[in-house]
């Protein structure tokens, strides 16, 4: 049997090699300087996922549009984030990697699906209620943001979507609208499967909470060494004196130092944890430089060949035209069978 074991987003699992390479899809928001949680959440899956399928990895500015309003920052937001993705070993030749907007398109079929989209369906999505609940404006953007989302998907024939819990009901929502599409105008579309990370939505921030920019609870990637300091320093323990043995499910700075350890690494941390004289401090302390020297190369990387938006943007139009080449077939037999296209 050809077994091997590869990352499946989020865990180690065995699977056969034989399997038929998957197309596999997902974006992440380009805002603000990507975190940790991005990384182990999102980046870092992706990353790996490369290896044995086909990858399509973008970064979603139009639905940045939802949450920023200011142009120069939305730019410098997506081409920090394009580097980042470079730097940690995003590999544009084996795999399709742009930025939404480069492919107008994506809002052309936004358009066509908006009108086989129901909107109860939309107004029962908890990202949306949520993000109201929180006091954010309910504009059309935010509310037709999974439409948005299902044409990124559609376009491209993705067959799995790896996200967060937080957006598998979009997930679902795209799944109903493609059903539809396919209903009314014929077979279209392929109809995706989410890939639901174990991880994201579970690594925690400083504070305790989901690691999120909108928490302001989160550690850098690649922010300058005395950021890394000050943010590790703060991350939040509980008050057990340094001679008791420490708890690990709950522990924040434990599940942080995690992330950053193999199965054995982790068992030795828990040891140490549960023998009296541990202080919290040494062990921020140590992951400090756990987290410095692991981004190291990918630092050195960011530094040296990414900091050039030149390069970024050679790297990000070419994939444009590759994710094109994709897309074509598919909005061509949108507009041949909705009747937009007449001549
Ligand atoms: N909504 C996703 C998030 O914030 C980002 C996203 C946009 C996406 N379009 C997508 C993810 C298509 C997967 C597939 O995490």
């Amino acid at each position: 049997m050809c077994l091997e074991t590869v990352f499946i987003y989020g865990a180690y699992e065995e699977r056969s090699s034989c399997l038929k390479k998957k197309r596999i899809l997902s974006g992440i928001q380009p805002s603000g300087n990507l975190h940790i949680g991005n990384y182990f959440g999102m980046m870092k899956p992706m990353i790996d996922l490369q290896m044995h399928n086909d990858l399509f990895c973008f970064l979603p500015n139009y639905h940045a549009l939802t949450s920023q309003n200011d142009g120069l920052s939305l730019r410098q937001n997506t081409l920090n984030a394009a580097a980042d993705f470079l730097a940690l070993g995003l590999n544009s030749n084996k795999s399709i990697f742009w930025v939404q907007s480069d492919l107008p398109e994506v809002t052309e079929l936004t358009w066509v699906l908006n009108n086989v989209t129901n909107v109860g369906m939309l107004e029962r999505a908890t990202s949306y209620k949520d993000k109201i609940n929180r006091g954010i404006q309910a504009n059309h953007g935010l509310f037709s943001y999974p439409v948005l989302m299902t044409a990124d998907i559609l376009l491209f024939g993705a067959e799995i979507v790896p996200v967060g819990k937080d957006q598998k009901q979009h997930i679902e929502i795209t799944r109903d609208i493609a059903t539809k599409f396919n209903a009314i105008y014929g077979k279209t579309f392929v109809i995706p499967k989410p890939l639901i990370s174990n991880s994201t939505g579970l690594i925690p921030g400083t504070d305790g909470q989901k690691m999120s920019k909108s928490y302001g609870n989160t550690i850098e990637i690649f922010s300058e060494k005395d950021s890394l300091v000050k943010k590790v320093m703060g991350i939040i323990t509980d008050n057990t004196p340094p001679d008791k043995p420490k708890e690990t499910e709950k522990n924040n700075l434990f599940k942080i130092y995690s992330l950053f350890l193999d199965d054995a690494g982790k068992s030795d941390l828990m040891a140490r944890f549960h023998s009296p004289g541990l202080k919290y401090v040494d062990i921020k302390k140590e992951l400090i430089d756990v987290i410095w020297d692991f981004f190291e190369l990918y630092r050195d990387r960011r530094k040296n060949i990414f900091s050039d938006d030149e390069v970024v943007i050679k790297i990000l139009k070419k994939g444009a035209e590759k994710a094109r080449s994709i897309a074509e077939p598919y909005i061509d037999s949108v507009r041949k069978k909705t009747g937009l296209e007449y001549c």
